[in-house]
């Protein structure tokens, strides 16, 4: 979605009415409905506005939800877990808290997130790939994690596609965790959140996200997103963004978990309101 701009400070400032930023979000839409969440149309959060990733959603917040989902990556696997393949990660914050206990392996398909999240982890192998085609070459890890970042699967054929990526990646024995942000049973838009966090480097941001379901008879809604950002110079300015994202019964979940070799079972997640589905690598 980078060349999606939707309406901005600039134009509020220079007096764009109401109507006229309306047909600017409006043309925004049909693109990135026509497009989903390919490589070359992705959230601005994603591509140009990645540098303010951190201060949407902070790393140090995570840390009480990532022990909870390593705790069920072990639980989850025939032996002991030292590797953890992450398909999706981001701007590394869940990853920031799991590797004191296993060595991560980072992949996204948006150069800017992995940029985003060598800041924080250093030390940890970032791969650029999509989570329904990555094939790292001879490389099997004890568990592959996968969080909200599946959630940008729109159709159940991704959901199939992931899943695969996920077994070939794991080990016999290994353990899967999948973390949907929402599944269909529980799905009740609209709702909005809003947060932000004050950078140590001085920026600012502040957020309101709402989520709809413009077609609740098809497998996709969104969240649009007014981001407020505040430079270092005290300058602030609004930017719009849309994420389309999938929404899938539990059933599509444990169906293509299972298919692609997984023994699945369903937990309850305490941080959000769909469960997780954890696998088991069926041996031989
Ligand atoms: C909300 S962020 C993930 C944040 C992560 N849970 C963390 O701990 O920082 C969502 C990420 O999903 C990535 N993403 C979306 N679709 C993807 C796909 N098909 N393959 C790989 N990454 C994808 C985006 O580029 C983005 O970095």
């Amino acid at each position: 979605m980078t060349s999606c701009l939707g309406w901005s400070g600039q134009e509020m400032k220079q007096g764009k009415k109401g109507s006229e930023l309306s047909s600017d979000i409006e043309k925004c839409d049909s693109r990135s409905r026509s497009a989903g969440n390919t490589v070359g149309n992705r959230p601005r959060l994603y591509s140009d506005l990645a540098a303010w990733f951190h201060l949407l959603t902070a790393p140090h917040d995570y840390q009480e939800e990532a022990e909870f989902y390593s705790d069920l990556i072990v639980e989850a696997a025939i032996g002991p877990v030292r590797t953890v393949l992450e398909l999706g990660s981001g701007g590394g914050n869940n990853a920031s808290h799991m590797k004191e206990r296993f060595t991560m392996t980072l992949t996204d398909f948006s150069p800017e997130m992995l940029e985003v999240s060598r800041r924080i982890n250093p030390e940890l192998t970032h791969i650029q790939g999509d989570m329904r085609s990555l094939r790292v070459d001879h490389a099997q890890f004890d568990a592959v994690f996968v969080h909200d970042a599946v959630t940008y699967l729109t159709t159940e054929e991704d959901i199939h596609a992931m899943a695969s990526t996920a077994a070939f990646h794991c080990r016999p024995g290994g353990s899967v965790v999948v973390v949907p942000d929402h599944v269909w049973e529980s799905f009740t838009p609209p709702y909005t959140e809003n947060g932000g966090h004050d950078g140590l480097d001085g920026r600012s941001m502040r957020y309101l996200m709402w989520t709809t379901d413009p077609d609740p008879t098809d497998s996709t809604y969104v969240s649009d997103f007014a981001y407020l950002l505040r430079e270092t110079d005290g300058t602030v300015r609004v930017e719009y963004d849309r994420h389309v994202q999938g929404i899938f019964s539990k059933s599509v979940w444990i169906d293509a978990l299972t298919k692609a070799g997984f023994q699945t079972t369903v937990q309850t997640d305490p941080w959000g309101p769909a469960p997780v589905f954890c696998g088991t690598n069926r041996v031989g």
